[in-house]
This record gives C-alpha cells, structure tokens and sequence, in this order.
C-alpha cells in the first residue's frame, strides 16, 4: 500500500505551514516544511562564506545538510536556528538558491525520505508537482498579496520583531515573482491540485477543507 501524502504548495505567507501543520497534527501524520530546508541550505551557506549564486557549492551543502526537525523547531548542526531562518533576509537567499537546479537536486531525496507511515503532509512550492506527483491530495493554498503582507505583519508584530508593512509587501511581489518566473519548479497550480484561496477564510475553516478533500480523495 502506498503510504498517503497531503501536498499544501503555494506562494510565500499564504499561510500553508500553519494550515498544514494543523491537518498533520489532527491526522497523526508526520510534516514536513519544505522551505525549511531552502531557508536552512541559505543560512548554512551564509555562514560558510559561500555565495548564494555559487550553483555547485550550495548543492554540495544541501547534500550533506545537517538538519534536524524536533519539537516545533529547526535545528543546524545541533543549534536551534528557528528564528534566524525566518528572517526576510534569509527568506530571499532561500529562494535565490531555491533557483538553481543543482540544490533542487539534492534535495530531492531527502524530501521523498520523510513519507513514512502512517503519512505525510507537506508545504513548499513543487511539493504536488516535482517531489510528490502520485500525492493522495495536492492543494494549491493561496491568498491576495496584500492579505499575506498583513498576515506577515501580525505575526512580526507578535513576536516583538520590527516589520514594515509597505517593505513586506514588495518583498512578497519581489518573492512571488522569482518563484513564479524560474525555469525549474517554477511556483503555480498543477491541472490535478484543488484550489484553496484563504482570502477570507479562517485557519480552521482552511483546515476543515483540507481534511474534508482528504477523505474525499480515499
Ligand atoms: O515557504 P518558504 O517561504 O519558507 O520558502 C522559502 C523559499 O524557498 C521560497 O521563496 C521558495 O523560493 C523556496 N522553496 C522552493 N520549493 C519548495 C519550498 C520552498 O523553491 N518546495
């Protein structure tokens, strides 16, 4: 038996992670934040001198990247580096490495790695199309730029960080353009993946969508 997948792609602070956190936590299945790993091989190669547009040495540390999920957070090389990925900087060096088709490459296995049983739900841009094509349910979670911008906002705000509302916006149109233009991977909606535009819609209702798809898909 094929070990069922949920695949949640969309574009940046659409919200998917905490939609599909959510669906895995209500599932028992394990989850896997995709851009975790783009976010982790930028900083990785931050730290290291390497520069983000060096196709071959950011691969060879995406290959042997010593990463680690546990208890909510993100781990390199043993150290919590939670916060640090999530920064706007290291967001736009995730997705300029998330380019190249070297890093995608190596990637790759280690993402089709984490389907174990009893499932998997996962969040990126190419989880439905590239890593996962035969999902049980692949989702497309989107929401107006200027909803993201004010979702990312909040959550800054929340944490005690300083965000700029007019600065989040342009990097979210700077992001989305990026993803959507590069020729590997490139961020859209796959013919076979159901739209889910959270616009106006609450985390829980998203959630229940999600859910509801899933035992349609059995
Ligand atoms: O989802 P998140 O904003 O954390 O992803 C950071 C960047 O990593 C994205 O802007 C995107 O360029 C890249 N990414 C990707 N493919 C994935 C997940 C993330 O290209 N599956």
């Amino acid at each position: 038996m094929t070990i069922a997948v949920i695949t949640i792609d969309g574009p940046s602070a659409s919200g998917k992670g905490t939609v599909a956190a959510r669906v895995a936590r209500l599932l028992g299945f394990a989850y896997l934040d995709s851009g975790a790993l783009y976010r982790l091989t930028a900083l990785h190669a931050k730290r290291g001198g390497v520069g983000w547009d060096d196709e071959a040495s950011v691969a060879a540390l995406a290959r042997a990247l010593p990463a680690e999920f546990r208890d909510d957070a993100v781990f390199l090389a043993g150290e919590c580096v939670e916060a640090e990925i999530r920064s706007e900087e290291i967001g736009m060096g995730a997705s300029a490495i998330a380019a190249l088709p070297a890093v995608r490459a190596a990637l790759l296995e280690r993402q089709r790695a984490y389907r174990q049983a009893p499932g998997l739900v996962t969040d990126g841009r190419d989880m439905g199309s590239v890593v996962f094509p035969d999902a049980t349910l692949k989702v497309f979670l989107t929401a107006g730029a200027d909803v993201r911008a004010d979702r990312r906002y909040k959550q800054l705000i929340s944490k005690g960080d300083s965000a700029n509302l007019p600065r989040i916006l342009q990097d979210i149109h700077e992001r989305d353009a990026r993803d959507a233009a590069r020729t590997v991977a490139p961020l859209r909606q796959e013919p076979d993946a159901r739209l889910l535009d959270t616009s106006d819609m609450t985390v829980d209702a998203a959630v229940e969508s999600v859910l509801a798809w899933y035992r349609e898909a059995l």
